[in-house]
């Protein structure tokens, strides 16, 4: 499962990390196969949520039949016990009796409600898991979950759990700190390779910073910045433990750095709402992107999350930089896109 826009950059780090085969995505679902399964696949950072997959269907009816057919794939399409075998392989049981859990999610117009289709999944599972196991809505150890979104529907066993999304490294949480999954798909996209300096002038508390560092492997320098102390001090408490970066308060529209010093921008700069008042985003648009300019080296590369993506664009005619790339995303439930630029090389 990813975020919704997200998909294309999530089969690629599944291909290239992975040596996966992906098979097909979708409205935040990229679904693949690997020659062998094991906690790697835990380590994908693109992804908000890992499954085997028991059994997937694009053919709903939204009418009440369908659960009928939940209730028979559930039963009859999955092979329960190897699905099983390979999730305690990655996740070890823990001591005690197990426990588990049957989640279902449901997104449309459907003639049936979200408990209605757990129901018959609950039935379909029936004699799948061992008697012994008990339910539990807290810390189970084993979760199936169905998710229904228009026509299709998915359902699988869970292998993430909460720390994939949230990442272990977020102490300081700020409002408008980002999805680690997406700062961690704008890492990918910006792709800086060993030797590399990567700036984020308008770090928060500094989620694209700490994926660039955990990729990064000390090979790639990581400099960062904010206008406001208190962003900056939770920066440097997340980044801390992951390596070292050079952070410094400043205004982003006069960056105390040299020309052409950095390979790669990638940043998050405040949306509209953010702002005081939403009128000055194209005035800082317009005032961040020369200086941008100036600090990236030729053939460098920008890679920005906005909200307001044609003040950006106007923004954007005063510098030469060419758009390469526009994922359309949503933040904090606003429609945002991801950016990619090339500043032209030399000659
Ligand atoms: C959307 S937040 C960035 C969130 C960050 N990516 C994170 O995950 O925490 C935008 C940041 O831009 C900073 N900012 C706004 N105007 C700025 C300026 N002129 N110079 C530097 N930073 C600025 C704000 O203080 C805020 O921390």
């Amino acid at each position: 499962m990813v975020l919704p826009g997200l998909e294309s950059t999530a089969a690629e780090e599944i291909e290239q990390s992975l040596g996966g085969e992906v098979k097909r995505s979708n409205d935040g679902y990229v679904v693949f196969r690997l020659p062998e399964i094991d906690a790697s696949i835990l380590h994908l950072r693109t992804a908000e949520d890992v499954f085997l997959l028991a059994w997937g269907t694009d053919s709903l009816t939204f009418r009440a039949v369908d659960l009928e057919s939940i209730r028979q794939w559930t039963a009859r399409e999955a092979d329960w016990r190897t699905l099983l075998q390979i999730h305690h392989a990655i996740r070890p049981k823990p001591k005690g009796k197990p426990s588990y859990r049957l989640v279902a999610q449901m997104t449309g117009e459907h003639g049936y409600r979200r408990i209605d289709a757990r129901d018959a999944m609950a039935e379909g599972l029936a004699g799948k898991l061992p008697p012994s196991w008990r339910h539990a809505e807290e810390n189970a150890s084993v979760e199936v979950w169905l998710t229904i979104n228009g026509a299709t529907a998915v359902c699988g066993l869970r292998l993430s759990d909460q720390s994939m999304r949230h990442r272990t490294y977020k102490d300081e949480h700020l409002r408008a700190s980002l999805r680690p999954t997406l700062a961690a798909a704008m890492v990918r996209v910006a792709g800086a390779r060993f030797g590399h300096v990567v700036l984020d002038p308008m770090c928060g508390a500094g989620t694209i910073l700490a994926e660039q560092l955990e990729v990064g492997k000390g090979q790639i320098s990581v400099w960062g910045g904010d206008i406001d102390a208190s962003a900056l001090a939770a920066a440097g408490s997340n980044l801390r433990r992951l390596g070292r970066t050079h952070l410094a308060r400043w205004d982003a529209t006069r960056l105390p750095l040299p020309d052409a010093g950095v390979d790669r921008i990638v940043s998050n700069p405040p949306f509209g709402k953010q702002l005081s008042s939403p009128e000055e985003i194209g005035p800082l648009y317009r005032a961040m992107l020369p200086e941008y300019d100036r600090v990236l080296r030729p053939g460098g590369r920008a890679v920005l999350l906005v909200s307001d993506v044609e003040r950006l664009h106007d923004a954007a005619r005063h510098v030469r930089w060419k758009r390469t790339q526009e994922l359309r995303v949503r933040v904090l439930g606003q429609p945002a896109a991801l950016t990619v630029w090339q500043k032209p090389g030399m000659g």
